[in-house]
């Protein structure tokens, strides 16, 4: 079984942008951590960018024939992205939703998030390790 795992905007800068709030590491080595723990349970993913609200929409729209499972970081389209909550709400299988950063201990704008309403779960404020630990639970959830 195949996860996708799709980042929001800005989120290709990972490592570099803000490492104060975002740390060092980088989309690849969110990749790899992933990887390794889908191989545990016999899963495998897909890590997938972008800056455009409608391309993650079709990204979603090509995980409903190719995914099981949805990890989603939507970044700053969490807290305004109706169209990607819309098209959550068309996928069939489980949706976690990863924060590198504590949402709530920010400003109140990024306080609620869209997607939250659709995900089985959600994890903030563990740094990149988040994504880790929601294929963790894709595992549980399917493996
Ligand atoms: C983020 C939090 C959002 O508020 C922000 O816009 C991001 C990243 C996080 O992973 O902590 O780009 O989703």
């Amino acid at each position: 079984k195949l996860i996708y795992i799709l980042n929001g905007p800005n989120l290709n800068l990972l490592g570099k942008r803000q490492p104060e709030i975002y740390g060092t590491d980088t989309l690849d080595d969110v990749l790899a951590n992933c990887s390794a723990v889908a191989e545990e349970f016999g899963l495998s993913c897909k890590l997938l960018q972008s800056n455009f609200e409608g391309e993650i929409v079709e990204q979603i729209h090509t995980a409903r024939e190719e995914a099981a499972g949805i990890i989603i970081n939507p970044a700053a389209y969490s807290h305004t992205s109706v169209a990607i909550l819309d098209a959550l709400n068309t996928f069939e299988g489980p949706v976690l939703e990863v924060h590198i950063s504590n949402i709530h201990q920010r400003e109140s704008f990024r306080h609620h998030s869209y997607v939250t309403q659709r995900a089985e779960g959600a994890i903030m404020g563990f740094g990149v390790e988040g994504y880790a630990l929601a294929m963790r639970r894709m595992g549980s959830l399917l493996g």
